[in-house]
C-alpha cells in the first residue's frame, strides 16, 4: 500500500520534517512492502489562496484548476493520507488549511447542491493526523484544545467528506521534551500505520477487543505521545 505524507512547514530541516521523514522510514521498513511519498507543500510552492478559478469550479461540475487536479490525483493514488503539521494557533498552519480549502473541493471530496442531500465522496481514504505542538499536554487539557481541534478538523473536515480518521496523534511539548523519543514514536507510528489501518477502529471494524489486539501489534499507536 502507498501513503501520501503531506507536510506543511517552510523549513526542510525543521523538527516537523524530521517527524515526516521518520514516519516515511517506518512505513518503508514495515513488513508488507509498503511505500511512502512526501508532499512538501512549501518546497513545491503550493499556493494556498482560494482563488476565482476555485470559486468558478465550486459545485459547477467544471474541472478544478490544474494545480488542484494534480493534488487530487496524487491523493487518488494513495491508500492512506498522512498530514504532518505544526500546531499554529491551535489549528492547521495556513498553508495546510489552504491546501484543504482548495483540494477538498465540491465534486471531488463531497457533492453538495441546493436541495440535494450531501454526498460524502472520500470513504475510501483513511486519514492519519500527526500534529506537533510546542505547548504541553496540561495546557491542551486546561483549555480544551484537543476536543476543539478534534471537532474542527476531524469532524468538521474529514467526517464531512466521509474520510475515516485512522489515527490522530499529538506530539506535544516539542521544544522541551527529548526529541529523540518523539522521533522514535513517529517511526513506530509509520511501522504500525497500515497494520492499524487494516484493523480499523471501533465497533464497525470488529469491536474494542479487536482494536486493543491491533493496537498492540501496531506498537505505540493510541493518542497523545
Ligand atoms: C505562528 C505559530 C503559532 C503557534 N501556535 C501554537 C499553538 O497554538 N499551540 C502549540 O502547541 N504550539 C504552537 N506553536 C509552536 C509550534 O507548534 C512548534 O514550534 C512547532 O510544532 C515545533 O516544530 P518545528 O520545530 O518543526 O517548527 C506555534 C508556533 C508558531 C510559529
Amino acid at each position: 500500500m502507498h501513503a501520501l505524507i503531506v507536510v506543511a512547514h517552510p523549513d526542510p530541516d525543521s523538527f516537523t520534517h524530521r517527524v515526516a521523514a521518520e514516519l516515511a522510514r517506518g512505513i518503508a521498513e514495515a513488513p508488507g512492502g509498503h511505500t511512502a511519498e512526501i508532499a512538501d507543500l512549501a518546497a513545491e510552492g503550493f499556493d494556498p489562496r482560494y482563488n476565482n478559478a476555485d470559486r468558478a469550479g465550486y459545485g459547477a461540475g467544471s474541472a478544478p484548476p490544474p494545480d488542484v487536479l494534480l493534488e487530487q490525483q496524487r491523493i487518488d493514488r494513495c491508500q492512506a493520507l498522512v498530514l504532518v503539521y505544526p500546531v499554529y494557533w491551535w489549528s492547521f498552519p495556513a498553508l495546510l488549511k489552504g491546501w484543504i480549502d482548495r483540494v477538498f473541493s465540491n465534486g471531488w471530496a463531497y457533492r453538495e447542491s441546493p436541495g440535494q442531500k450531501l454526498v460524502k465522496l472520500l470513504g475510501r481514504l483513511p486519514v492519519h493526523l500527526v500534529a506537533i505542538g510546542g505547548a504541553d499536554a496540561g495546557t491542551y487539557d486546561r483549555h480544551g484544545y484537543l476536543p476543539a481541534m478534534k471537532t474542527q478538523i476531524e469532524h468538521g473536515i474529514f467526517d464531512y467528506c466521509g474520510a475515516p480518521i485512522a489515527g490522530s496523534r499529538f506530539l506535544l511539548d516539542s521544544h522541551a521534551r527529548a526529541r529523540g523519543a518523539l522521533l522514535e514514536a513517529a517511526h513506530d507510528l509509520g511501522r504500525g500505520l497500515f497494520i492499524q489501518q487494516s484493523c480499523g477502529s471501533g465497533s464497525a471494524h470488529g469491536g474494542p477487543e479487536r482494536q486493543v489486539a491491533c493496537s498492540q501489534r501496531a506498537g505505540k499507536s493510541l493518542h497523545a505521545l
